[in-house]
């Protein structure tokens, strides 16, 4: 059984990250730019906005940080993508979501210029995606993939399940799965909370990826003996004894699970760290599309 472990090659892939940047900085002088907006004080969204900000810092990326009060008209903050979009030295916007109410996620997002969406949210980026075009994919399905590529999972050919149809990471990563590409080739099945008797699919997953947002929902006897399990979830469950009063545990029972798999992502420390990684693999993408050399 092989462990996937999202936190060595995460920092492997902001190592090669680096290297690039330097390299152009040297050439150009210029760095890439990443612009994250946050609306209102979700203390959960407020630590990934600054863990992004840090990341880029820590690869010599340039970031900006836009913290605006809940209040912030939907107006207001198109002025504020706009202004994002015409700056040269930023090359990728990005709004955390979920924005508070009042604000139209799906607009918001469209607002933002696709070439500089490096979430992959924009209808255009989606869109390409569902063509199979190059573009700009969503960070959690995109690291995803980056797992099954680096550890040379088998996929071609494989039933892979999607447990969970968010726009976020069920739909994309069962988009990128289906392309006739490396790391993906397979047959793609996706349920969600609506299917009854969920382990009647995922028991048939080569590799079953579980982003359904529920605790401890995979359990041993809904997987198949030497499947590959990738656990998206982040699930905040109350331990009154720690001195957080919580721990973080995924999607997937890991004890049972881990057990009977040939490889398993942790949480934390798989999938969550590529996600980041990736947000900085797509800045930088969105960055060197313009490098003229
Ligand atoms: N909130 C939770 N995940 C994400 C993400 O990948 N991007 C943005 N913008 N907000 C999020």
């Amino acid at each position: 059984m092989t462990v996937l472990d999202g936190k060595e090659t995460a920092k492997q892939i902001r190592k090669e990250l680096a290297e690039k940047i330097s390299a152009e900085k040297q050439r150009s002088g210029r760095v890439p730019g990443l612009a994250v907006i946050l609306v209102g004080s979700d203390a959960a969204s407020e630590i990934y906005v600054n863990s992004k900000a840090k990341a880029c810092f820590e690869i010599g990326m340039k970031s900006v940080i836009e913290k605006k009060d809940v209040s912030l008209s939907q107006s207001e903050l198109f002025a504020l993508i706009e202004k994002y979009n015409h700056d040269e030295t930023i090359h990728g916007i990005l709004v955390q979501l979920p924005l508070p109410k009042g604000l139209n996620e799906q607009d918001v997002i469209s607002a933002i210029s696709p070439d500089k969406d490096v979430d992959g949210f924009h209808p255009v980026n989606t869109g390409k995606l569902v063509n199979g075009e190059d573009t700009l994919v969503p960070c959690t399905p995109a690291g995803i993939h980056e797992l099954l590529l680096r550890y040379k999972i088998p996929t071609s050919g494989k039933h892979a399940v999607v447990v969970g149809r968010s726009n976020i990471v069920g739909k994309p990563i069962a988009n990128i799965l289906m392309q006739k590409k490396d790391g993906a080739n397979c047959a793609v099945t996706v349920v969600h909370s609506a299917v009854k008797n969920i382990g009647d699919y995922t028991r048939n997953a080569d590799i079953l990826i579980a982003a359904i947002g529920k605790a401890d929902f995979i359990t041993g006897d809904m997987v198949k003996d030497g499947a590959c399990v990738i656990d998206v979830g982040i699930n905040r469950v109350e331990v009154a004894w720690l001195p957080k009063g919580y721990k973080v545990t995924g999607d997937v029972k890991y004890d049972e699970v881990s057990a009977k798999v040939s490889y398993i992502t942790p949480v934390p420390g798989g999938v969550g760290p590529m996600t980041i990684a990736m947000l900085l693999s797509n800045t930088w993408k969105a960055f060197s599309k313009e490098i003229v050399s």
